[in-house]
């Protein structure tokens, strides 16, 4: 992995901001959050996701040090913790404390390093954030202490910090978004292979995130319960389906004929993802053809099939998705991220975008009493230090 390929400005602000802290002058790195368009609770059952990666992200400024110890201040937190050793807390510091513990029992020789970390993806949205300080960290850490990691390698390590240390068992997608893509497109990874293709999203369509305000935490449990209920599942059908690995395998025919013998949740879960990965691939065709009225169905499609058979939606979720259907521009809109809270993400034509987040904004507070903080997003790289 070569670090020194991406471009972007050093922000100015951030380095006045590290010297008065720390008295030196840093590098900096950047990490980007991630919209998903489609493929949602599907990385983790080896199917196949469609992000895209975010300008807002989290940037890491930071000096090596000489004695292996980590100092790390959170702009956004205003805390500074000490480490890399700790107990798990519960918050920011967690992901930091997790990538530094995964590179030194992976073998990497970290040097210690005097970090600074302020992020402009908002948390518990739905938007990558926590993969945006896991990626960021971990490419700065690498880069100070003068260690190159290959691109995939790093994602797989962010990914196994979360698990493990902050205790979300989430899948590879954020991590790997985060690493591998580029502006102007979405990325189509196919979870199981790591396969992925870039597909571009056309110029005159903007990705709007709209945050309901409901917050939601991966942490927290229902997470994890979706994992384990896949897992149950293949235990379930495995005997019947020779050579089963993932709810990926699960042929979409076979489902139906074999409902019956079911239990009705692992059902439902199981036709969620089968459906869903048909979903992905459509969706990706549908974006190169600009055929934006079945992108909008599929999206509408995943939105039912996340809200009734996942259950991973909320009453907020519905109603911001509700009120987009009928909103000015509006081509295609479902929730997006983790679920349980969070953010939806919209495609909306451009000329109406304006009118697209009034129509929205308006009625979503009236109806829901929560004052929703909606984005018109731009695209943007994968990782890398940034030049100063
Ligand atoms: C979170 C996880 C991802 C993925 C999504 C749901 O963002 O970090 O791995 O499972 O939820 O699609």
């Amino acid at each position: 992995m070569s670090l020194k390929v991406i471009g972007g400005e050093v922000d100015v602000a951030l380095t006045a901001r590290f010297v008065s802290l720390f008295g030196e002058t840093p590098r900096t790195y950047r990490a980007p959050g991630r919209v998903n368009l489609i493929g949602e609770h599907t990385d983790y059952s080896e199917g196949s996701v469609l992000p895209a990666a975010l300008t807002l992200s989290c940037w890491v400024a930071g000096v090596p040090r000489t004695d292996g110890v980590l100092v790390v201040h959170s702009d956004n937190f205003n805390e500074r913790i000490t480490g890399p050793a700790g107990a798990r807390a519960g918050g920011w510091e967690d992901y930091v404390r997790g990538v530094a513990l995964a590179l030194g029992a992976a073998g990497h020789r970290i040097s210690g390093a005097n970090l600074l970390i302020r992020g402009d993806v908002p948390m518990g949205a739905g938007l990558g954030s926590s993969a945006a300080v896991e990626v960021a960290v971990a490419c700065a850490l690498l880069d100070l202490s003068g260690l190159e990691m290959d691109r995939l390698d790093v994602a797989r390590l962010c990914q196994h910090a979360e698990n493990a240390f902050v205790g979300a068992r989430c899948g590879i997608m954020d991590q790997f978004v985060a690493m591998y893509a580029r502006a102007g497109t979405a990325l189509r990874l196919d979870c199981r292979s790591l396969e992925f293709e870039l597909v571009p999203i056309p110029d005159y369509v903007r990705l709007v995130a709209c945050n309901s305000m409901v917050r939601h935490r991966l942490a927290d449990g229902e997470y994890n319960r979706r994992r384990a209920e896949c897992e149950a599942a293949v235990a379930r059908v495995a005997p019947a389906i020779p050579g089963l690995r993932s709810l990926r395998d699960v042929d979409p025919t076979w489902l139906e004929a074999h409902r019956g013998e079911i239990p009705d949740r692992l059902y439902r879960r199981i036709k969620h993802v089968v459906t869903e990965n048909v979903r992905v691939l459509e969706m990706s065709d549908a974006l190169r053809r600009e055929d934006l009225g079945r992108a909008g169905a599929l999206m509408a499609e995943s939105h039912r099939s996340l809200r009734d058979d996942y259950e991973v939606s909320c009453p907020e979720l519905d109603l911001m998705v509700a009120l987009a259907d009928r909103a000015p521009g509006i081509i295609g809109a479902r929730m997006t991220g983790g679920g349980f809270g969070g953010s939806t993400v919209n495609l909306v034509h451009e000329g109406a975008v304006e009118d697209f987040c009034r129509y929205v904004a308006q009625r979503y507070e009236t109806q829901s009493g929560r004052r929703p903080d909606i984005h018109v997003t731009m695209t943007g790289d994968g990782a890398g230090r940034v030049m100063g």
